[in-house]
């Protein structure tokens, strides 16, 4: 990761940090984006988040570097 650069590490348009969205998935059973979406609202606002989430889920990593353009498309593509 670029020095200047910040990791993403929560969703903005419902502020939820990763952290706190791998610890609900991992208590309530979640494994797919579409069911976080559904109980906490991450990823049903501007949808930037959702790449991320997908990435969380299949890593459980909760800070990433920010996400390229053709890594999203096989990121959502995968759904
Ligand atoms: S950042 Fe998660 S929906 Fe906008």
């Amino acid at each position: 990761m670029p020095h200047s650069q910040k990791p993403v590490r929560a969703c903005i348009c419902y502020p939820n940090t990763f952290a706190t969205l791998r610890q609900k998935a991992q208590e309530q059973g979640w494994h797919t984006v579409e069911q976080i979406t559904a109980a906490t609202g991450c990823g049903s606002g501007c949808g930037m988040c959702r790449p991320y989430l997908q990435k969380m889920l299949d890593t459980g990593e909760v800070a990433f570097d920010v996400i390229i353009s053709e890594e999203v498309a096989a990121l959502l593509k995968r759904r």
